[in-house]
């Protein structure tokens, strides 16, 4: 009743921000990304009758408290599926830096997911693992298939999961992290998502998302930087304009943030086909062609404001690395 699953983070391209139930994870939105090959979490989850509580350590570290909770209410949903009260002792490990400015959660509640799944004993479809791990964080749920992935508005627990559209092989895109604050975010995503029905914004955002969506899609199907990079930076400027007309609101830009925004735009106009998104939080994810890619970090680094970089290609989907797996649904390696 042990096994290790490892999983990428990814970016989305077309946000999720604010759910229909926030207890299930259901998004207001549909939502497109990219798992990022280069930022992954391991973990491990052992169940065992004699265990006398779950524990967690983060990084070799014992965490309790809210963070250990979440993990544990995941354990909760996988017990009750598998009909067993065992305890787990879970350890997650990350390959990037904490205080990185970079979310984990999509990483480690994906890993978590496919690990605590195989422990069990259950055997589940991709589509079931995916939901699984939205129940986690949502942004999880497209951290299991493969590649880029698409995550539909609504439905209910057992409809609303994530799956591939194309595999990590299929575009060579690259997401530059140009990091301007390692800074812990004073309110988190789980946080924002509750507060974006208070933005006079967010109607109109959630009325257009599934255009953008769709145009995104399709950006993407035809490996087209031109016609996705505005789509994209839209979606993240609308997202953030949600963000900061919420109430209370939320400025996660920093004038770094900005910064950076305007020298993408310098960069493009002197012929660099590079877009930006951002998350929520300060930092910017620069996404560009490969062949782009040194160019861009390189002028990144170069900005005053930008603490560090950080690089990614597309990444496969979760996968065990040891343990009995029933999961058929692993098609790609994580690539570098
Ligand atoms: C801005 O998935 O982190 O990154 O479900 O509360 O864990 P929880 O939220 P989370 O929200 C992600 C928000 C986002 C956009 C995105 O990844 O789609």
């Amino acid at each position: 009743m042990n096994a290790t699953a490892i999983s990428c983070s990814n970016i989305a391209f077309i946000k999720y921000w604010g759910n229909t139930d926030p207890e299930l994870r259901l998004a207001a939105n549909p939502s497109l990304s990219m798992n990022l090959a280069d930022l992954t979490v391991t973990a491990t989850v052992q169940f065992h009758a004699d265990f006398p509580a779950d524990t967690l350590t983060i990084n070799g570290k014992s965490v309790t408290g809210g963070a250990a909770k979440r993990v544990f209410r995941q354990m909760d949903i996988i017990r009750a599926n598998a009909g067993f009260a065992h305890h787990a002792r879970i350890a997650t490990e990350s390959n990037f830096p904490a205080g990185a400015g970079i979310a984990s959660s999509a990483a480690a509640f994906s890993a978590l997911a496919v690990a605590g799944a195989t422990a069990a004993g259950l055997s589940l479809s991709e589509a079931e693992l995916s939901a699984l791990a939205r129940r986690g964080s949502g942004s999880a749920c497209r951290s299991v298939p493969a590649g880029f992935a698409q995550w539909p508005a609504g439905g209910a627990d057992e409809t609303s999961f994530a799956e591939s559209i194309a595999p990590a092989g299929h575009w060579n895109l690259v997401d530059i992290v140009a990091i301007v604050s390692a800074k812990h975010k004073t309110v988190g995503s789980t946080g924002g998502h509750a507060l974006a029905d208070t933005s006079a914004l967010q109607a109109a955002r959630v009325a257009t998302a599934a255009e953008r969506f769709i145009a995104a899609k399709e950006a993407v199907l035809a490996k087209d930087l031109p016609a996705l990079g505005p789509v994209i930076e839209e979606d993240t400027v609308l997202m953030h304009g949600v963000m900061m007309t919420s109430r209370p609101p939320l400025f996660y830009w920093q004038p770094a943030t900005l910064a950076v925004i305007h020298a993408a735009r310098r960069w493009r106009a002197d012929g660099i086909p590079v877009y930006f998104t951002i998350d929520a939080g300060p930092n910017v994810h620069l996404i560009c062609e490969r062949p782009h890619a040194d160019a861009v970090e390189s002028l990144a680094r170069a900005l005053p404001g930008v603490q560090k970089t950080m690089r990614s290609g597309v990444g496969g989907g979760t996968q065990i690395i040891n343990g009995e797996c029933n999961y058929s649904g692993i098609r790609d390696k994580v690539t570098n």
